[in-house]
């Protein structure tokens, strides 16, 4: 009995720390946010990179080279590029760098890229690092900024992009006051409790991570340990009141273990309504 115990063990070991974290896949989910007729947009979305010893660059340029093979319209990377301290700016650089080539991309920050909470634990106080390596790479940083994103033979969008919460850097402000002219809104907010603070906002989908989809998901499915309160949206696309939630499970994680939670990169199709 016990030699069977320790065999099942060592298989989710074995699974959790060596193929799972290594096994990139694909997300598709499609919202209805276009008007009928409209060719659909294609947002790829990326997050929680986690560039470190565990999540080496080699893997970052894999999920990215996965992700130019989707040919996305836009891409959306929502935050968590670094996990404590990073070096090797340049080359991660030159990694984003190559989706700004083929599409406008967009970024904002996590938990992990700066904050004061990160100090103590040998992170960075501020985000500075990362936002400078996104901007060298040509990615838009949104930090509780917008703008309208107009594409060639689509229809336009707004894309909102907000701080950190954790980082205490998430600040609404106006960002969603009533709007003047009904084109989608789209929201990147890493942590997807922030959602609470702004529902009677004017808004349609917001793009999350943070949680990498629960990280570790227990066999009945409940994940007890993903950082949020609300641990009912913990990965995939959500309706919630009148919103559209989609938190992505991301690339990388803590300590570099998964457990009926597989990586991926997520494309987002915004299609015609009904
Ligand atoms: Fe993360």
């Amino acid at each position: 009995m016990m030699c069977s115990l320790a065999a099942v063990a060592a298989v989710v070991y074995t699974d959790m720390r060596f193929v799972e974290p290594n096994w990139l896949g694909l997300g598709v989910h499609r919202v209805p946010l276009l008007p009928a007729g409209s060719e659909r947009i294609r947002i790829l979305q990326i997050s929680d990179l986690h560039a470190s010893d565990d999540v080496p660059l080699d893997f970052i340029e894999h999920a990215v080279e996965l992700g130019l093979q989707q040919k996305p319209d836009v891409v959306c990377l929502t935050g968590d590029f670094i996990t404590l301290r990073w070096d090797e700016w340049n080359a991660y650089s030159r990694i984003l760098e190559r989706l700004s080539k083929i599409a406008p991309t967009f970024g904002t920050t996590g938990n992990h890229d700066g904050g004061e909470s990160l100090v103590s634990r040998g992170g960075y106080h501020r985000p500075t690092k990362v936002i400078e390596m996104l901007e060298k790479a040509n990615v838009r940083v949104l930090m509780n900024a917008s703008c309208n994103v107009a594409l060639p033979h689509k229809n336009p969008f707004e894309l909102v992009g907000f701080g950190d919460l954790w980082s205490n850097d998430f600040v609404p402000g106006e960002l969603l006051s009533p709007r003047s002219e009904k084109i989608p809104r789209i929201v990147m907010s890493h942590n997807p409790d922030t959602k609470d603070d702004i529902e009677r906002s004017d808004w349609d989908l917001m793009l999350s991570g943070h949680t990498h989809g629960g990280q570790l998901t227990l066999p009945w499915g409940s994940t007890p340990f993903a950082p949020v309160k609300d641990k009912r949206f913990v990965r995939g696309l959500h309706q919630w009141q009148n919103h559209w939630l989609h938190i992505t499970k991301g690339i990388g994680s803590m300590r570099n273990m998964r457990l009926n939670c597989f990586p991926e990169i997520s494309m987002v199709e915004l299609v015609p309504m009904a």
